[in-house]
């Protein structure tokens, strides 16, 4: 069975830059509380009315298909991996394939909806579909924009200034180099903190989840209906209830446990170390959590890629940006050891290893 490699990469970022200045016109924050807490100093916010997730990450995949040198009509499935699709359906999948002018129907398209793991997510799902031989060459996006969801007032300021938009695309072809390409995937999950990050409405669960937690809130629905309802309600707008939520310290806290043991899953599992290790790009959540990573597990400076700083938490983005960057850097070598990992939002968290 042949492994899945890389074939080529590309990244998008809207023009319009966001400093932590610009926010403080909008909230009570500044920059140095968020310099602090994130490390974020910027982040790029799409244009309304010109730019999607979709919209982005074609223009992240036309720069990964290009690079691998294939055409869009080699492409026979899309995986696009985002938490801020352009409708709640259908999926940005079969609207990328429509956006890039792909007319062919022999081609299937997923979106994933796994947050900040979306993309090692997608990288082990087109690692099994290309393993296995179903198909040749899987574009995999991750894609967000968030700007269009966040809440700009000061009730809002602990989840909006760590957010930004962008678009990272990779393509996945097999490959017969031994020992080369995608050397494993990790993949966890624990559901238990499902609402301690999480954009809950507009929503279909009548809250549902809360009254079995036994905090029973009121969404504002219609109570005394027997069958349908609504999925966004006048409350919900009123009460701004309809922007992501965030436990900031149990997402930190479980993040920095999680990530050090997916990584070492990994590393265990291909025998390897934490010194054979040529660069490791952290889902860019927040700088802090990436440096105690990088402590725990011992890496120098020049082993790590962050670039948390100036686009911020582009969720199912980051990590295929952060390697389009190395790439372009020169800073990733033919042979080179690349360990990625994620955590997020389920919560749900994962590694990958790959042989470039
Ligand atoms: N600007 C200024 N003050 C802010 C603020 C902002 N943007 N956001 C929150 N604050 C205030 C809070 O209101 C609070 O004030 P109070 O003490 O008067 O109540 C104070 O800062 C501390 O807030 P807290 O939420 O306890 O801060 P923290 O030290 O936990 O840092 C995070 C907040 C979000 C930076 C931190 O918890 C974190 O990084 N968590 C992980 C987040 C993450 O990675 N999410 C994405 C996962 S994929």
């Amino acid at each position: 069975m042949p492994n899945s490699k890389i074939a080529g990469i590309g990244f998008y970022v809207p023009e319009t830059v966001v400093t932590n200045h610009d926010l403080t016109r909008h909230m009570d924050t500044s920059d140095e509380w968020i310099q602090e807490r994130s490390g974020i100093v910027e982040r790029r916010y799409a244009k309304p009315f010109h730019e999607t997730s979709t919209t982005l990450g074609a223009k992240a995949a036309e720069r990964a298909i290009e690079r691998a040198g294939i055409s869009k009509e080699d492409i026979d499935f899309i995986i696009f991996a985002t938490i801020s699709p352009d409708y709640f359906f259908p999926g940005c999948g079969v609207l990328m394939q429509r956006e890039l002018g792909i007319t062919k129907t022999e081609i299937g398209a997923l979106d994933i909806r796994n947050q900040c793991s979306g993309f090692i997510y997608g990288l082990s799902i087109a690692d099994q579909f290309v393993k296995s031989g179903m198909y040749k060459n899987v574009l995999l996006v991750g894609a967000e924009v968030h700007s269009m969801g966040l809440d700009f007032t000061t009730r809002g300021r602990n989840v909006s200034v760590l957010f930004g938009d962008g678009a990272g695309a990779v393509i996945i072809q097999p490959t017969e180099e031994e020992g080369k390409g995608i050397l494993t995937t990790k993949l966890h999950s624990d559901g238990t903190h499902a609402e301690k990050l999480a954009f809950i409405n507009p929503g279909c669960h009548s809250g549902y989840h809360f009254n079995q937690m036994g905090e029973d809130i009121d969404f504002g629905y219609d109570k005394d209906i027997e069958y349908g309802g609504r999925f966004l309600t006048q409350k919900m707008l009123d009460e701004g209830m309809i922007y992501p939520n965030m436990d900031g310290k149990l997402v930190f806290k479980t993040a920095v446990t999680k990530f050090p043991e997916v990584i070492m899953e990994a590393l265990d599992d291909q025998g390897l170390t934490t010194e054979n290790i040529d660069l490791f790009i952290p889902h860019q959540a927040n700088l802090r959590i990436s440096q105690f990573v990088q402590r725990r597990l011992k890496l120098r400076d020049d082993q790590v890629w962050n670039n948390i700083q100036r686009y911020g938490n582009t969720t199912a983005a980051t990590i295929p940006i952060a390697l389009s960057e190395a790439v372009e850097a020169g800073k990733v070598k033919d042979g080179d050891l690349i360990c990625i990992a994620a955590f997020g939002s389920g919560f749900t968290w994962g590694s990958a290893l790959i042989r470039w």
